[in-house]
């Protein structure tokens, strides 16, 4: 099976459910405060890992005990951690998270994650081999991420970025992507399909959250429903969908049906709170499929 290399974030996710958005100065009573192990990048290596693939994760977490647990969850769901480097003087990366009606709204702090170097991705990227699949989003430096795109797509990986946050000094190197998966305000920021197609990028998957996805890819446009779920928790579900997408093209699956699969599971992440631990097994990724 080929190996799937996730560099980017890793995170604790301390997350609040209200009723409502609070206004600036209004104090507003929530409830169900979690604190739970994110970061696009580690959700994106937990998924891929719990959805069958041989994952690899490259990133940072500070010295502290969050670092230590966001090992222990990756190294739990079946990722090589051996790439995660540890940066003493630096905190864990944070995200604060409000959940009202089922969405969320996310506040970051990096942390460590602002620390990512290029030797750091050279390391991961000595593992890989031509054929390989590289994933990996913006919570790191644009600049390192882009290095690793490019590193990775000499090297003949098969790159994945996920656009998000969206920051676009990652444009320039956007000839080193195949897919990208931006969701539909991203992909407005980055000025619409045509551009990214112009900036060298060869396909595009939109995530559409509840109406779906869209594929678009060598004068190809196709859109696809997502399965209907009761939505508890929408965070990380997007990571779900990159990760399983990524688990299944490793697992030698072609491109339509490694969406479907990164779909289900991101349908059934949203049946469930949190991020990392919201993602499902392979199994009941696909027992969730023959429901039709
Ligand atoms: O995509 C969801 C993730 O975004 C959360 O886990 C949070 O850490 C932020 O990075």
């Amino acid at each position: 099976m080929k190996k799937v290399i996730v560099t980017g974030s890793l995170n604790i996710d301390m997350s609040i459910t209200a009723p409502y958005c609070p206004k600036g100065g209004e104090t507003l009573t929530g409830g169900g405060f979690a604190v739970n192990c994110g970061g696009k990048g580690a959700n994106q290596a937990t998924a891929c890992a719990k959805l069958g693939g041989n994952t690899l994760m490259c990133g940072c977490v500070g010295g502290d005990e969050f670092g230590d647990r966001l090992i222990r969850n990756l190294r739990e769901a079946g990722a090589d951690t051996r790439f995660i480097r540890r940066v003493g003087n630096a905190p864990t990366g944070t995200a604060m998270i409000l959940i009202t009606e089922g969405q969320n709204r996310i506040v970051l702090d990096r942390g460590a994650n602002a620390c990512l170097r290029e030797a750091d991705i050279d390391a991961a990227l000595a593992e890989a081999t031509a054929g390989d699949i590289y994933l990996t989003q913006l919570e790191n430096p644009a600049e390192t991420i882009g290095y690793g795109l490019k590193r990775a797509k000499e090297a003949g990986l098969i790159t994945i970025l996920n656009p998000a946050p969206a920051d676009r000094a990652i444009e320039g190197y956007f000839r080193y992507v195949d897919f990208i998966t931006p969701n539909e305000s991203e992909l407005d920021l980055f000025g619409g399909r045509e551009r990214l197609f112009a900036n060298g990028i060869r396909c595009v998957i939109t995530t559409r959250g509840g109406d779906g996805y869209e594929y678009a890819c060598g004068g190809t446009v196709k859109r696809y429903p997502c399965k209907r779920v009761e939505v508890v928790d929408t965070t990380g579900a997007g990571d779900t969908f990159c990760g399983g997408m990524a688990a299944m093209l490793a697992r030698g699956a072609d491109v339509e049906r490694a969406m479907t699969f990164g779909s289900a599971a991101a349908s059934l992440a949203c049946t469930r709170k949190g991020a990392a631990a919201s993602v499902p097994t392979s199994e009941e990724t696909e027992r969730f499929l023959s429901e039709g």
